[in-house]
């Protein structure tokens, strides 16, 4: 089991999206992996999701569940259950990282720097998810330190780094976002982020599968309207399943 994290402390970002729209993708057609999507939101953006989509549909190609960033830890070691999204509430279950080949979770947007620290050591790769505007504000320096602890903190138990990667998001590549590449590049070096970055432009198609089944891979390619679509979100597959394979 690998586990992925769309990661940034910073709000609005994407990272429920980006972890919803890989999820649905992995678990699909196109890949058919065994896939669990873990929220560490109190708000419960993909928990709530899932429960609106069990008003259309009762089978799921993945489960959904519920985990404060400061548990799960524990619930990785099987110490604390996982509470699996269900059309009545919440059902209790041993988690056995054997019935899993990928185990995505979904960031909270803040959060105390010891939880986010704990969230960050579980992970094995984690995709920071930026957006046109977020270059040097006081989150994304935070954040970027608690990746350089994690990575100490990892060295210190013997644990292979962090595999960290960048994913642009609601990014067009006009004249206003350059300082933000600009920007991290030299993070890219200074924190050791894998050479492949992800790009996901601004767009209302994404926004419109906002559900937790649509693979957006076989969704995008059977419209050819959406072919310049399809072309760009194949390419961040593509790119996002090289890093996995790292
Ligand atoms: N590439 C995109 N194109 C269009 N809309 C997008 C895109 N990515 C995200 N959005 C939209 O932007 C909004 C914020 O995204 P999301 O909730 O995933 O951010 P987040 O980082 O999880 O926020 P929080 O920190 O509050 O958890 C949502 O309405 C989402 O649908
Ligand atoms: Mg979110």
């Amino acid at each position: 089991m690998k586990t992925i994290g769309f990661v940034n402390q910073k709000g609005g970002v994407g990272k429920s999206f980006a972890s919803k729209v890989v999820a649905n993708t992995l678990a699909g057609s196109s890949y058919k992996k065994r896939v669990l999507l873990v929220d560490c939101d109190d708000q419960e953006t993909s928990v709530d999701l899932r429960r609106r989509d069990f008003s259309e549909r009762d089978e799921f190609p993945y489960p959904v569940a519920t985990c404060l960033p400061a548990d799960l830890p524990a619930m990785m070691s099987g110490k604390k259950p996982l509470q699996v999204v269900t059309e009545q509430g919440f059902a209790a279950q041993k988690f056995d990282e054997n019935d899993y080949d990928f185990l995505i979770v979904d960031m909270p947007g803040r959060g105390q720097s010891n939880d986010i620290s704990g969230l960050l050591a579980c992970l094995d790769y984690a995709i920071i998810v930026v957006n046109g505007d977020d270059s040097d504000s006081l989150s994304t320096i935070k954040f970027l330190k608690n990746i350089t602890k994690t990575q100490q903190l990892r060295v210190n138990h013997n644990l292979p780094p962090l595999k960290v990667a960048l994913m642009y998001n609601k990014f067009e590549l006009t004249e206003i976002y350059k300082e933000t590449v600009m920007f991290w590049e030299k993070q890219k070096a200074k924190h050791g982020i894998y050479k492949e970055v992800m790009f996901i432009s601004l767009k209302e198609t994404y926004r419109k599968y906002n559900d937790t089944y649509t693979n957006m891979l076989s969704s995008l390619k059977s419209n050819k309207i959406l072919a310049g679509l399809y072309k760009e979100f194949a390419a961040f597959m593509g790119k996002l399943v090289v890093f996995l394979n790292q």
